[in-house]
């Protein structure tokens, strides 16, 4: 056994506080935002949003000269549809397709390098999509990403589900920007070669927070779950900066 001076127990003590509790405090205020403004969902300035009255319907189109050969109008427009329907199902507002590209309010296109707006596209991966802030209704794909709508293409290396990119582009489109919670739609990072299409509550509360709150939606099983474990990680991860506290100050 090495034995501790008292000084020397003391700064291992620091040490073990530090290293333990104030990571333990960063995983509090992530899972209660009225600590820390900037660990959610975040809005534009001045909680830009479609401004019209309530229940808000926007149109969208599929811009025919900016589709890609590799994936059928047909699957594109599911997965769309998909994407949209997840944040309808939160929020008062419903979305419509429509053919008259020139009178939509979001517009929806593959662009390939350098398409003129001041953001090129990188080829394969990286970069898969952007978005403009209310109310531009702007959405543009990469057009070099291997796009996924199947399982079988999501099984290729560096394929990129194309439903999981349009939730979270359909997100900056609504005036969301980024969040800092990891399992959240608008975390900046969408995985490769997997699903991400299940909003999370950040994503829900930053959404109902801009438009409201859809009355026909419940949260699912899951949803109560998920809330309870993450409270479960806080608390273990108290616990353990606590026994181990209490350890550092009993005698050896
Ligand atoms: C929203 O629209 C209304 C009516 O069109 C207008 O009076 C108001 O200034 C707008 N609000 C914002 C924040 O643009
Ligand atoms: C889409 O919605 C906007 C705003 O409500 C409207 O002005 C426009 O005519 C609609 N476009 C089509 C093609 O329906
Ligand atoms: C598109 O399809 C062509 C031919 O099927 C293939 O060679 C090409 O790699 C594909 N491109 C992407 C980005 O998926
Ligand atoms: C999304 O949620 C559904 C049911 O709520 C669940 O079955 C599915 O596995 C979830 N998908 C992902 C990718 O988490
Ligand atoms: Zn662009
Ligand atoms: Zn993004």
């Amino acid at each position: 056994m090495v034995q501790f001076s008292g000084y020397h127990k003391m700064y291992v003590f620091l040490f073990i506080f530090f290293l333990v509790f104030l990571p333990a405090t960063r995983c509090i205020a992530t899972n209660d935002h009225k600590f820390h403004a900037t660990t959610h969902y975040a809005f534009y300035e001045n909680m830009r949003r479609w401004n019209r009255t309530s229940p808000i319907k926007l149109n969208y189109t599929f811009l025919p000269e900016h589709m890609i050969q590799n994936l059928s109008l047909a699957d594109i427009r599911l997965s769309f549809q998909r994407a949209f329907g997840r944040w309808a199902a939160v929020i008062l507002m419903t979305f419509v397709e429509t053919n008259d590209a020139n009178h939509a309010d979001i517009k929806i296109g593959f662009y390939f390098g350098d398409h003129g707006d001041g953001v090129p596209f990188d080829g394969p991966l990286g970069q898969a999509a952007h978005s403009s802030p209310p109310e531009s209704g702007i959405l543009h794909l990469d057009g070099s990403e291997l796009w996924a709508v199947d399982e079988n293409t999501l099984k290729l290396e560096g394929a990129v589900d194309l439903e999981s990119v349009a939730v979270h582009e359909i997100g900056h489109v609504l005036g969301l920007r980024h969040s800092t919670v990891k399992n959240a739609v608008m975390f900046p990072y969408t995985p490769i070669q997997k699903r991400k299409v299940n909003l999370s509550k950040d994503d829900v509360d930053g959404i109902q927070q801009l438009y409201g709150v859809n009355p026909n939606f419940k949260p699912g099983p899951n949803w109560e779950s998920s809330s309870c474990s993450m409270f479960m990680e806080t608390r273990t991860c108290l616990g353990w900066s606590m026994l181990l506290a209490i350890m550092m100050v009993l005698p050896f």
